[in-house]
Order: structure tokens, then C-alpha cells, then sequence
């Protein structure tokens, strides 16, 4: 039987933490308007000289570690992101290089917004099964330097972090029974940042008269198609490990709202204790969020050895991607 799945995990936090009451100082908001519309208290900034690349690389050498290995051990390197080092090359390439892995393949997963993490997964399971590599796959945002901060409809929601796993064929691993994944991108307009790409490039017009870190939201649409399809997405991956929803230990969703996740354990029909949240203290970390979150669970002891775990997210695209993982 294939042993394909992840070898180790870990994450990282910047240390400055951010309170609700913090954001009223930059917009019109309050603690009770962001806790009771989302279950977020904090999340997590990222430091003044903090950038995507030191973050992944903290998240990856916790992957390695716990996966007993070391950079020269990888052979592939896959980096989920919206919020990349530099605009060109990727993340990828700036990771390779601190690591110090020898000069593998690596690329990044951009765009794919809080599914990134899961989608790369995927992809790092069938290079596995193709060639029998190491793939290291990181899911990491530095949202907080790529936001509006006066823009209350988007800044409060989100927070930085990384999380990492290492996936690989080896009798130990933590198999990854199944993984789907889905895009529609005739919605893509209503979770989108427009400026910068082709349609609207980078212009001294533009700079004067676009808000070029806006994020166009439709918050309310993007809510219900996201309970949708991390619903119908999570189905899919039990249904197709011929899989019974009571057999599912633990649910990973992705940490974007509170309200979302217990949205999607009602439509699934799952006792809500069996689904982590700890999108309270983190905030929405995007493509970093499923991760982070698996790491959390081990710590916090909700996440043991022998666990059948269930992983979903949805985001920009749209795109959803789940995961079923036998730990
Ligand atoms: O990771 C995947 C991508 N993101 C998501 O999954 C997020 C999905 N959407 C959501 O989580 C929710 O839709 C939000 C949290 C963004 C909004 O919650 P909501 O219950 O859909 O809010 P609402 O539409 O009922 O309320 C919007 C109102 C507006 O005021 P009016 O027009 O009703 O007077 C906004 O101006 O709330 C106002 N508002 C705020 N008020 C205080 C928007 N942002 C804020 C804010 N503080 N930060």
C-alpha cells in the first residue's frame, strides 16, 4: 500500500499580536462588530523587516524537523501564496535559496487564495507518486503589508502567518487518503485584487487614482459560496475514500470566519467539537490558515496520533480544495 502522505508539519506566528481594539484606532470599527460577524479577537502582524520568504522558511524548517530531515533532503519545493517576496520571480525561488537545498524544482501556487495550501497538497502528492521525491509545501501570507488599512470591509478579517508539511512516500507518514479540488472562476470579481496584472497594471494614473491595495469584496456572496463548496467539497473526498462522516475524527477547515465554519459542521452534519477553530487568535491567514491550524491542533491536544482528519477551504477564484488524512 502507498505510504504517500506528510512526513512532518509546523508553523509559524509572528510575535505581535493584534487586538480588535487596535483597529478602531485605524478605522471605524469595534471589538464587538469583528467578534460577534466573525469570532476573530487577534491575529498575528508580521514584523517592519519581516517578509514572506523569513516566514516560510520558519514554517519549513519546523516541517523538516519534525519530519526528522533536513533542507538536503528535499527534492521539490511547492509555495502556496497571495502575497509573494517580490512581484517576479516567486517565493519558490527565494526559499530554495535560504534553505540551502540543492537547486530542486520550485515553484509557487499563487493566486489560488485560502485554498492554496490544500491545492498544493494535492499537487505535492502526485509528484510524489510520479518520481518518489520529498515535495516541501508551504502555505504563507504577509497580508497585513499587502492590505488597505483604511479599508474596515477587508483589513479586520485577516492576520500573517506560515505553515509548512513535508510530503513523501515513507512507511511513517501521515497518509493522505484523498484530496479534490475545484475552481470557478466566473465568480472570480467578487473576491479579487484588480490592480497590478495586465487588466489594470501599475501606472502613475493608477497611483493617483485607484486605492491599489483594495481588495474588491463582496463579503456576503463569498460567505455563502464558501459554506457551499467546503460542504460539498468535503462530501466529495469522504465519498470517494468510501469514508462515513462518523468515521472522521477531526475537521481542519479553513479559519476565516467563525460563523462559516459552524455553518459548514451544520450543512455537514458534524458534532461541532470535532471541528478545530482557531480563527479567534489568528485571524484569516489565507493560504497559510489550514496548516497553521493542524499545527495548533497538535498542540492544543485535539489531534492524535491514529486520527482520520478532514481538511477544507475554500477562497479567491473561486477555488475549494479538501483533504482526508489518515494520521
Ligand atoms: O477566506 C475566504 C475569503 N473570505 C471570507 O470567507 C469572508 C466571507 N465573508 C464574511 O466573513 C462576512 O461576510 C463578513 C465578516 C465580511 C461580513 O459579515 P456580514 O455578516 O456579511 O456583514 P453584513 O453584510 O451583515 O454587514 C455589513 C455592514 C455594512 O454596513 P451597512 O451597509 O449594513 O450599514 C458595512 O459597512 O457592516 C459594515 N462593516 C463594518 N462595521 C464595523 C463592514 N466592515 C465593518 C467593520 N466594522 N470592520
Amino acid at each position: 500500500m502507498s505510504g504517500i502522505g506528510i512526513l512532518g508539519f509546523g508553523a509559524y506566528l509572528p510575535s505581535r499580536v493584534m487586538t480588535n481594539d487596535e483597529w478602531s484606532e485605524y478605522v471605524d470599527t469595534s471589538d464587538e462588530w469583528i467578534t460577534s460577524r466573525t469570532g476573530i479577537k487577534t491575529r498575528r502582524i508580521a514584523a517592519a523587516d519581516e517578509t514572506t520568504t523569513d516566514m516560510a522558511e520558519q514554517a519549513a524548517l519546523a516541517a523538516l524537523a519534525d519530519a526528522g530531515l533536513t533542507a538536503a533532503d528535499v527534492d521539490e519545493i511547492i509555495v502556496a501564496t497571495d502575497t509573494p517576496e517580490v512581484y517576479a520571480p516567486d517565493t519558490a525561488s527565494f526559499l530554495q535559496h535560504r534553505l540551502g537545498t540543492r537547486t530542486v524544482p520550485g515553484y509557487d501556487l499563487g493566486g489560488s487564495g485560502c485554498a492554496g495550501f490544500v491545492m498544493a497538497l494535492d499537487i505535492a502528492r502526485s509528484r510524489v507518486q510520479c518520481n518518489g521525491s520529498t515535495v516541501l509545501v508551504v502555505g504563507v501570507e504577509v497580508l497585513s503589508k499587502l492590505m488597505d488599512w483604511g479599508d474596515r470591509d477587508t483589513c479586520v478579517l485577516f492576520g500573517d502567518g506560515a505553515g509548512a508539511a513535508v510530503v513523501a512516500d515513507r512507511p511513517t507518514t501521515a497518509k493522505i487518503i484523498a484530496c479534490v479540488a475545484g475552481t470557478d472562476g466566473s465568480r472570480a470579481d467578487i473576491l479579487q485584487r484588480e490592480v497590478g496584472g495586465t487588466r489594470k497594471p501599475f501606472s502613475k494614473e493608477v497611483a493617483k487614482t485607484e486605492d491599489f491595495l483594495r481588495i474588491d469584496f463582496n463579503g456576503r456572496e463569498v460567505f455563502k459560496e464558501a459554506v457551499r463548496r467546503m460542504s460539498a467539497s468535503a462530501r466529495e473526498v469522504l465519498e470517494r475514500s468510501g469514508v462515513a462522516l462518523e468515521e472522521v475524527d477531526l475537521v481542519i477547515p479553513h479559519q476565516a470566519n467563525l460563523r462559516i465554519i459552524r455553518s459548514v459542521a451544520k450543512t455537514l452534519g458534524i458534532d461541532p467539537a470535532k471541528v478545530f477553530v482557531n480563527v479567534d487568535k489568528y485571524g484569516n491567514t489565507g493560504s497559510a490558515s489550514i496548516p497553521i491550524a493542524l499545527d495548533d491542533a497538535r498542540t492544543c491536544g485535539s489531534l492524535h496520533s491514529g486520527d482520520l482528519v478532514l481538511m477544507t477551504a475554500f477562497g479567491a477564484g473561486f477555488h475549494w480544495a479538501s483533504g482526508l488524512v489518515q494520521f
